[in-house]
């Protein structure tokens, strides 16, 4: 390692923090440092946030106090994970990422796997996003025609699988009212909604196909369930992507928004409204503010906002150009790109902290961005982007710590053993992120044994992709477990 180049060997019991900095002069570090400091969260900090998240936890389970928590705790109707004996045909839409996906799956139960699948991306331009309901859901049933077509499918009804990745209060299987748009999606006229009745009046302004019954699900239960397949003691459901969340099986008794005290249900937390009320006040820094502020939805979802793949490159980018104007960087001289709001990409702060050539894609970066630079400078950045991912990665360790400890107090267990499944390209695709979020849920859950369970494997982008499809088909094999379930709690 040259003397320019960083490792870092954080300590995530928040005490030491040690980060080589060879490299940078003593007093531009000091300087540097003060700014890094507040995205720094101690392990007391990270206690105290996780003690708010389970109150928090508690308030959005609540009959009467559900209206007004900002973690939602939405109910799913999901009571078990699948076991595997599920067949049939399947058409899935996947949409809440960066892409929109269309997928057919074949399922066999003698084989207890997924037969047949093809799947196609659609993507959902930036307007679009933000434009109307009714354009978005054409667009929606354009696309699954445009594949139905492709796959000769078109005179056939199969159901269909909608993972739509946004808070909604699920009513029945086929009907779920959007709470509130996400991310980068703002279309009018959907919230309060319901998403199936929309996707269905879209399919027949256009009368030339048909689709069968529709099953709902949150990408945070598609992936429990897709993980359960593989690990029955899968009971959380993780995502760190664009946005984030997490659900986790709750017992009935527990969920009072839902009559029958028997058994457990999956709940989608929607844990990226934490601090909605004001809650995270105490450790949003003026970097979180202004992002939120420049967000197309204000004042919601502040927890995604500090963790998630939309906003981290963003508080990476603002951090910069405050360090630039304060002449701890580029000779003080900011760039245009640098100064283009949403220009630096979460996915640089990933390359730039990697461990062998991070100093290298650093340095191709900060070209990119027509800022001249030096070593110094370099050294500087990875120290800003490790400032914050280590952030983002301790508050979901924080959270889900959260969760666990609840798992385990529920079930009166001296210690539990459970699996998390994950996904989302901030987890994968970060190099420290998934070390850095152990740390601390190890730390903050002492009587939790958890296994990592990642929704899909393989590094090449390909192998990525392929995978990616096939969590949504698993996903797929439980919405027929999830109808058959849903038919069952009808009956009681
Ligand atoms: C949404 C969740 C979703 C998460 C991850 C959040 O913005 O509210 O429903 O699970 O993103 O995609």
């Amino acid at each position: 390692m040259s003397s320019t180049q960083m490792s870092k060997t954080a300590d995530v019991s928040g005490e030491t923090c040690t980060l080589h900095t060879d490299g940078i002069p003593p007093d531009t570090l000091i300087k540097v440092q003060r700014y890094l400091e507040r995205f720094h969260l101690t392990r007391e900090k990270l206690q105290e946030v996780s003690e708010r998240l389970r109150k928090d936890l508690i308030r959005g389970l609540g009959k009467h106090s559900h209206h007004k928590a900002p973690v939602k705790m939405l109910p799913t109707f999901v009571r078990a994970t699948p076991d595997g004996t599920e067949k049939g045909d399947f058409l899935a839409l996947d949409l809440g990422g960066t892409n929109f996906r269309v997928l057919h799956v074949r399922v066999m139960e003698e084989q207890q796997r997924v037969l047949k699948m093809d799947s196609q991306i659609c993507a959902i331009p930036k307007e679009m996003m933000q434009g109307t309901g009714e354009q978005l859901f054409d667009h929606i049933a354009a696309c699954l025609y445009d594949f139905l077509l492709s796959h000769n499918l078109e005179r056939e009804t199969l159901p269909l699988g909608f993972t739509f990745s946004f808070p909604c209060e699920q009513k029945e299987i086929d009907k779920s009212i959007l709470i509130r748009w996400t991310k980068g999606f703002n279309c009018s006229g959907v919230e309060g909604e319901d998403v199936v009745k929309l996707l269905k009046e879209a399919i027949r302004r256009r009368g030339d196909y048909d689709i069968g019954s529709v099953a709902m699900v949150n990408d945070t239960v598609g992936t429990m369930m897709s993980c359960g397949f593989r690990d029955q003691s899968c009971e959380i459901g993780m995502i760190i992507g664009t946005g984030t969340n997490a659900c986790y099986m709750e017992e009935m008794k527990n969920v009072k928004r839902v009559e029958g005290e028997a058994g457990r249900m999956c709940i989608n937390t929607e844990w990226g409204g934490f601090g909605d009320d004001g809650s995270l006040r105490d450790i949003q820094t003026e970097f979180d503010v202004v992002v939120d502020e420049m967000s197309i939805n204000p004042g919601v979802h502040t927890f995604e906002k500090m963790i998630s793949g939309m906003y981290l490159g963003e508080i990476v980018r603002l951090l910069l150009v405050r360090l630039t104007e304060d002449g701890l960087l580029f000779g003080g001289r900011t760039s245009k790109a640098l100064l283009t709001p949403e220009a630096f990409e979460t996915k640089f702060i990933s390359e730039i902290e990697e461990q062998d050539n991070g100093l290298e894609n650093t340095q191709k970066v900060l070209s990119k961005f027509g800022l001249k630079w030096d070593t110094v400078d370099s050294c500087v950045v990875r120290l800003v982007c490790d400032a914050i991912s280590s952030r983002s990665a301790r508050l979901c360790g924080a959270a889900l710590a959260t969760l666990a400890n609840r798992i385990r107090v529920n079930r009166r267990q001296e210690r539990l053993k459970t699996t998390v499944g994950v996904d989302g390209t901030v987890y994968k695709k970060h190099p420290n992120f998934s070390e850095e979020l152990r740390a601390t849920v190890r730390l903050l859950a002492p009587k939790c044994d958890i296994t990592f369970l990642v929704s899909e494997d393989g590094s090449g982008k390909g192998a990525a992709m392929v995978t990616a499809v096939m969590v949504h088909n698993y996903c797929l094999l439980f919405i027929a477990e999830l109808m058959n379930e849903y038919v069952l709690f009808r009956q009681q």
